[in-house]
């Protein structure tokens, strides 16, 4: 007996499913295009990365494409369990969260220690140039743009928006001098299951690259500086106190911005898309833009 159900998938366009057999349990992710060369390589190499550095982790038991679909395929094992988010944000508070994620961020220092860790890799390396002209050409894109011009003008000045589109520009520079690491690459509570055992996994791995510690917070760093969100940044808060030894490197909040920046570029040219979803989000832009800009300490 095989026995299929469908599990809710994320907002990266992906389905997702549980396969329970007699013997053990599954988890298909169907993506939205066809299987690129090298990219199963890529998810295996991934997994292995992971095993070796002793990071909980998926198995991938197959792969392929749905060939009259444009679309392909992972099967990995099912951990058994529950969503971190989930339960952390009913069981845990702030504080417990963060000592999570300060374990979570000394586990991940192993992807930056051993060199040999990724091999002669399949892995893409996230070229810090090319993605500030990206940045800059979103910008170009909302500038061009009459109705999201309008009702930016409602929420921000547009000199703060302007500042902020050059400090991004500037901080290219910072990352440049960096070496591109090991990065899971969108890093947050609902990527984790706490399994059965208690043990947090870490699950959606096919985005890890080579890259910079921030850009693993570029689908989701604007919403981190929601104010309610004090959980989500208790966090990441942690998962950097594991990865610097409880310190920070030097120029870090540009990093935060840099990213931020990229996150808010990308959210309003590519995601939104009614007039009262960009309102919505403005309003609590409107904050993250006043405590970014004021905040003398680190901002995580
Ligand atoms: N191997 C697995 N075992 C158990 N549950 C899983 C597994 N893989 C995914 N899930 C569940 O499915 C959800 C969505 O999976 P995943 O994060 O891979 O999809 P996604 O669409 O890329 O998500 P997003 O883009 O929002 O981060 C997870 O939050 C998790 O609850
Ligand atoms: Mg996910």
């Amino acid at each position: 007996m095989v026995d299929l159900e469908e599990i809710f998938g994320g907002y990266s366009g992906a389905r997702l499913f549980r396969i329970r057999t007699e013997t053990q349990d599954y988890c298909v992710k169907i993506l939205p295009e066809r299987l690129s060369e090298g990219s199963a390589a890529r998810v295996k190499e991934i997994c292995k990365i992971y095993q070796k550095a002793g990071i909980n982790s998926l198995s991938l038991r197959g792969y392929g494409n749905l060939e009259a679909e444009n679309r392909h395929f992972y099967i990995y094992d099912f951990v058994e369990g529950e969503s971190f988010k989930e339960y952390s944000n009913r069981e845990l508070s702030a504080e417990e969260i963060r000592k999570i994620g300060r374990e979570t961020g000394q586990k991940l220092r192993n992807l930056k220690l051993d060199k040999n860790l990724a091999g002669p890799t399949q892995l893409a390396t996230d070229n810090i140039s090319r993605l500030t002209e990206y940045g800059i050409e979103r910008y170009h894109e909302l500038l061009n743009n009459a109705t999201m011009m309008r009702l930016m003008r409602e929420f921000f000045e547009i000199v703060q928006i302007e500042k902020l589109m050059q400090e991004f520009v500037e901080t290219k520079d910072i990352f440049l001098g960096l070496e591109p690491k090991l990065i899971h690459g969108d890093l947050k509570r609902s990527n984790m299951v706490r399994g059965k055992d208690g043990k947090i996994y870490l699950i959606d791995i096919e985005s890890m690259r080579k890259s910079y510690d921030v850009l693993n917070l570029r689908y989701q760093m604007t919403w981190i500086m929601f104010p309610e969100a004090k959980k989500e940044r208790a966090f990441v808060g942690g998962v950097f106190d594991g990865l610097y030894k409880d310190g920070r490197p030097e120029k870090f909040n540009e990093q935060l911005r840099y990213v931020l920046m990229l996150n808010f570029l990308e959210h309003t040219t590519k995601a939104l898309k009614r007039d009262e979803d960009v309102r919505e989000y403005f309003i609590e832009m409107q904050k993250v833009f006043r405590i970014i800009q004021t905040s003398e300490r680190e901002i995580l």
